[in-house]
């Protein structure tokens, strides 16, 4: 990635607030937060964008649920957004919302030029749609006909919408789309997925319905007030109208910074932003974005971590038992940022006890105490290294080198790896070198190999900064190599290319050691994991998912009631005899006496649980359960269409 132009512009995704934040979006949103402070210790003039998307059917349902206006819904969790955000660190330059006024006359200007150069047209749109996605399903997508359509991308139920819309003329720019895919073959991290897209447009592109007329939270439509603008046509503008368009005044700022250099999001929203957006881009006659990173999701159990499934991991929580810069490491680190991976607290505790505690954190204390245990408080640069030395600084250097080309390159997972291994270098070579003993035997060797591991140890804290800010000073406020003994800060004055600095062996003459705690914590692994899945989502419900062997344990089979009678002393309980063919003859209770007279049962087929334990209810023992469902205040048993032999299994 270049940065010849010296600035930087990254954006996240903007969240629907239906939730709290969760792992998954405080994932994009740290990337793009490395990014960002990477782009700052390049000296580049950064500028980072996050925010919220409010509008769309989506929220509107979220909104009648909870029982509140739309508008109100929304303002009650952007707070939420913005405090995780802070806790994590993430030091974004501007914060939209696509409820404020700004965005909204933006996009109503846009939507004008659209209209004006004939990119829009008045139609009726008949088809599924998948509200939790706020996507429609393109007819390729489904079997002509159907008359239930799961979403391709969630795999949820759509429902059909027939109804008059506005459409973008999506289909005039397939060409130009393709054109541009393949002037820019790596406008996509990782390369690969554009040819995803590239097959997608290459089948054929329908025109894009822009606007919705049966709902009514949006933006209103410009010169029509039965049309509300398609959520997404809303939200794709807002990479633009943050940083001024739509705004005559803000003409310059619009130059100066788009197009953005990168954009983060998730590879659920691909087609959004690599087809849709270019598209509309060049609908406006802008330029493109540099690049998108497509980053894969966390699962829970091997199943995407969202909202509206129920099984999200709170950032809250980790925040609290872990701390922001340990989370934010594993992170970065742990998940290979093009693939899913998988979230497992285990590995967390693993990785932060041998990487940062037992590693990084050891290098420090190690070389700290040792030098303050012989009264090296003042650590200065020697005249001559010894060649063991000389290398430890050439790594540096090379590991500087390494590691800025992954980050532009967004292999934040192996940018870590480098800078880990120079860390498990430097202690190899403390190790060696063993300055414990070179205290009494060789004074100057033994300064030596104290200023060199310093010296490694401030470039570490520069190249970590981005990943773990607050840890990271912490490590500066031990070694203080600021000239006049002060604490450095690790904050970049714009303008100073920090790495470049550390790439030509720029490092400090002198160090103050302080002495102070363990960096960072170790932990025991966890036998048991339990992670809670939180009740987050209010707009649809939530499915506890099980796995299909789950469901084979459970042994649900025919039988016919032979006899029936009420249990002594109860008004709810029948006692049943039920004949399951082979399987035998079981005694059954159920607490269904007040709906059915033991003179209905008898004869009846029921579909019962063959296989749940046994239990006493009232001095009888009961061996399974008969299944039936509650209708408002009646209760109606479940049975099979038909009579079936006694002991069949369903399934
Ligand atoms: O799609 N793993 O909002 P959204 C990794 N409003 N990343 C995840 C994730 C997971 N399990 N779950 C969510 C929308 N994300 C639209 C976007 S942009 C103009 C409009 C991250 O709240 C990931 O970046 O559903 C994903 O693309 C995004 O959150 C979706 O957030
Ligand atoms: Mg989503």
């Amino acid at each position: 990635m270049s940065n010849s132009k010296n600035k930087f512009y990254v954006t996240t995704p903007i969240y629907y607030v239906t939730a709290k934040p969760h792992l998954g979006s405080l994932y994009s949103t740290v990337l793009a937060d490395i990014s960002a402070r990477w782009h700052k210790l390049l000296g580049s003039d950064v500028f980072f964008l996050t925010g919220t998307d409010e509008h769309g059917q989506k929220i509107a349902q979220a909104a009648d649920h909870a029982g509140k206006n739309p508008k109100d819904f929304v303002d009650s969790f952007v707070g939420s957004y913005k405090t995780t955000w802070k806790q994590y660190q993430i030091e974004y330059d501007q914060f939209i919302r696509t409820t404020d006024h700004y965005h909204v006359k933006a996009v109503q200007a846009w939507l004008q030029r659209l209209i004006d150069q004939g990119d829009i047209y008045k139609s009726r749109y008949q088809g599924w749609y998948c509200t939790p996605d706020e996507t429609f399903v393109t007819e390729k997508e489904y079997a002509a006909g159907a008359t239930q359509v799961s979403c391709p991308s969630c795999g949820r139920d759509t429902q059909f919408v027939s109804e008059e819309s506005y459409f973008f003329r999506l289909s005039n720019y397939q060409e130009r789309l393709l054109d541009f895919y393949q002037a820019n073959p790596n406008f996509i991290i990782p390369k690969e997925k554009i040819n995803e897209v590239i097959s997608f447009v290459q089948s054929g592109l329908k025109d894009l319905c822009i606007s919705r007329s049966s709902i009514s939270w949006g933006i209103a439509f410009p010169g029509d007030s039965k049309h509300v603008t398609y959520v997404w046509a809303d939200a794709l503008n807002n990479y633009i109208t943050a940083v001024g368009y739509g705004d005559q005044n803000r003409a310059l700022e619009l130059a100066k910074w788009w197009p953005a250099d990168l954009q983060i999001l998730g590879k659920d929203i691909l087609r959004f932003h690599a087809v849709y957006w270019p598209a509309f881009l060049m609908a406006s006659n802008l330029p493109q974005p540099k690049h998108l990173l497509v980053h894969g999701w966390i699962t829970v159990g091997n199943q995407k971590m969202s909202k509206s499934l129920g099984n999200v991991v709170d950032p809250d929580v980790l925040l609290a038992e872990y701390g922001s810069d340990q989370i934010r490491y594993y992170l970065a680190s742990q998940l290979a940022v093009t693939h899913d991976s998988n979230f497992d607290l285990n590995i967390l505790r693993e990785i932060l006890t041998a990487d940062l505690a037992n590693n990084l954190g050891n290098l420090l204390s190690r070389s700290n105490s040792l030098a303050l245990k012989h009264n090296l408080a003042t650590v200065h640069k020697p005249v001559n290294l010894h060649d063991k030395s000389q290398l430890v600084l050439e790594l540096i250097k090379i590991t500087a080198q390494n590691c800025d080309q992954l980050m532009q390159d967004c292999s934040y997972h192996m940018a870590v790896s480098e800078i880990n291994r120079l860390v498990s270098r430097v202690n190899a070579y403390f190790h060696e070198l063993e300055p414990w003993v070179l205290a009494k035997t060789n004074p100057d060797l033994f300064k030596e190999v104290i200023w060199t591991t310093c010296a490694a140890l401030q470039s570490i804290s520069t190249l970590f900064w981005p990943i773990m800010p607050s840890k990271m000073q912490e490590l500066a406020a031990r070694l203080c190599w600021a000239g006049d003994g002060s604490i450095a800060s690790l904050c970049p004055k714009s303008g100073e290319n920090l790495i470049d600095q550390i790439k030509t062996g720029h490092v400090a003459s002198q160090f103050i050691l302080q002495p102070g705690p363990a960096l960072f914590v170790k932990y025991e692994k966890i036998e048991k994991i339990e992670i809670k899945a939180e009740e987050l989502s209010v707009s649809e419900p939530i499915i506890n998912y099980i796995d299909f062997e789950d469901f084979l344990k459970v042994e649900l089979i025919v039988g016919t009631i032979e006899q029936c009678m009420q249990v002594p002393g109860s008004e709810k309980l029948l006692k049943m005899d039920v004949n399951f063919g082979d399987k035998g003859l079981k005694q059954v209770l159920s607490g269904i006496a007040k709906f059915y007279q033991p003179s209905d049962m008898i004869g009846r087929q029921g579909v019962f649980v063959y296989n749940l334990k046994p239990r006493k209810i009232m001095g009888y023992e009961s061996n399974g359960m008969l299944l039936s469902v509650p209708d408002q205040d009646q209760l109606k048993l479940v049975s099979v269409a038909g009579i079936v032999p006694n002991g069949a299994r369903l399934g």
